[in-house]
């Protein structure tokens, strides 16, 4: 068989492709011209690349309303952000309160937590992957240090009840950790008017940053212990961990020209607005689940209706296998999705998929009607 004569990407929970021209440009642009190390010498080069890693730092703050861009640190992905937030606030004998939603990032960092004495409940969410806050209410006790929040699942695109779980958390006095990391860029996100004290995120996905940045944004008065040590290019001459934000999180050479892109991603999700973007996704979603609905042996997971969804959609088939469907959009179709378990076992578990996986069709902003029309048109043709 030759190779299909399209390409549809429909993988953007995994990670955002294609990425905004400004992107690819702000990225060949700083490793073409300029190349310093960011924070490290007294020349032009070192210098210019210091400015532009801040004025990314400022762009995703101002996106995500973060008061103080310097309290936003940057780690390689979500995961070492919730890794450094959970190995570094938590102690034998704390509690931890999540969900059945989390994915993998939350679930292993805690479990390898729990052979430390950290015990950790996760809240039973329903069918279609929502929370009841009050659950996770009864599920706080006088030892729980910490929250820990799936914003948007990647298996099913369900949106949580962020403002409630914030509003439990802080009636607690308990810190909330939001993973953010298929929800920033794709809705609307206010850390200061919400009251998120700790937010993981990703630059890879709808921030449409390059693969290999991320971050964690940690509110004041929160001091976990780093996951690293090493060099900052500040207080050179002492052998402690320098205790200013963001060096104390930030050891060893930046990833400057991802922090560049993920500068540049941000800022082209500023300038089309957050609204604009969840409203584009929820419009190719509407499309999306009105289609299956009219494919015969497909089930949809997740929530019934669109305000509680994301651009993420979970499926399964009544005479088919979600693998043997994904590879043969991508073989005969030329489309790209993803089968399996997510990294999200327990997700899974909560939606009553995890014997059989599902296939799961995710969206970005860049994408187009007609690109859901002809999966549609190829999935009925598979099935
Ligand atoms: C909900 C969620 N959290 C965390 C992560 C981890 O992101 P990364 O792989 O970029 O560290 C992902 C990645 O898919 C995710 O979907």
């Amino acid at each position: 068989m030759g190779e299909p004569s399209r390409s549809v990407y429909l993988d953007n929970a995994a990670t955002t492709f294609p990425k905004p021209e400004v992107v690819y440009e702000a990225v060949d642009g700083f490793m073409r011209g300029v190349g310093g190390s960011a924070g490290r010498s007294g020349h032009r080069r070192s210098v210019e690349a210091g400015r532009m890693v801040y004025a990314a730092r400022e762009t995703v703050a101002s996106l995500l309303g973060i008061p103080d861009p310097l309290r936003l640190v940057f780690t390689r992905n979500a995961t070492e952000a919730l890794n450094l937030a959970i190995q570094g606030l938590l102690k034998p004998g704390d509690h931890v309160v999540t969900t059945s939603m989390e994915h993998n990032s939350v679930m292993r960092p805690l479990a390898a937590a729990g052979k430390r004495g950290v015990a950790s409940t996760a809240v039973r969410c329903a069918p279609d992957g929502l929370l009841d806050p009050a659950d996770l209410e009864k599920a706080i006790t006088p030892s729980t240090r910490l929250i820990v929040l799936n914003h948007v699942s990647n298996v099913t695109g369900t949106v949580q009840p962020l403002e409630d779980v914030a509003r439990i958390a802080r009636a607690a006095g308990i810190p909330l950790l939001l993973d953010a990391a298929q929800s920033a860029g794709r809705i609307p996100i206010d850390v200061s008017a919400s009251g998120i004290d700790l937010l993981a995120f990703t630059g890879h996905k709808e921030l449409f940053g390059p693969q290999g940045v991320g971050g964690l944004y940690i509110g004041a008065g929160l001091e976990p212990e780093p996951l690293c040590y090493g060099g900052t290019g500040s207080r050179s001459s002492e052998l402690e961990q320098p205790g200013e934000l963001p060096e104390r999180y930030e050891s060893g050479t930046l990833n400057a020209p991802g922090i560049v892109g993920l500068g540049a991603g941000a800022g082209f999700v500023r300038t089309v607005g957050v609204d604009q973007v969840r409203s584009h996704e929820l419009g190719l979603l509407e499309r999306l689940l009105g289609g299956l609905a009219g494919i015969k042996g497909v089930t949809v997971h997740g929530p019934a209706g669109l305000r509680d969804r994301a651009g993420i959609v979970a499926i399964t088939f009544e005479d088919a296998q979600a693998p043997a469907v994904a590879a043969d959009l991508d073989s005969r179709c030329g489309i790209a999705a993803r089968a399996g378990l997510h990294c999200a076992p327990c997700a899974h578990q909560t939606i009553g998929t995890i014997e059989t996986g599902a296939l799961r069709v995710s969206l970005s902003y860049l994408n187009i009607e007609e690109e859901i029309d002809y999966f549609l048109e190829c999935l009925a043709g598979i099935i």
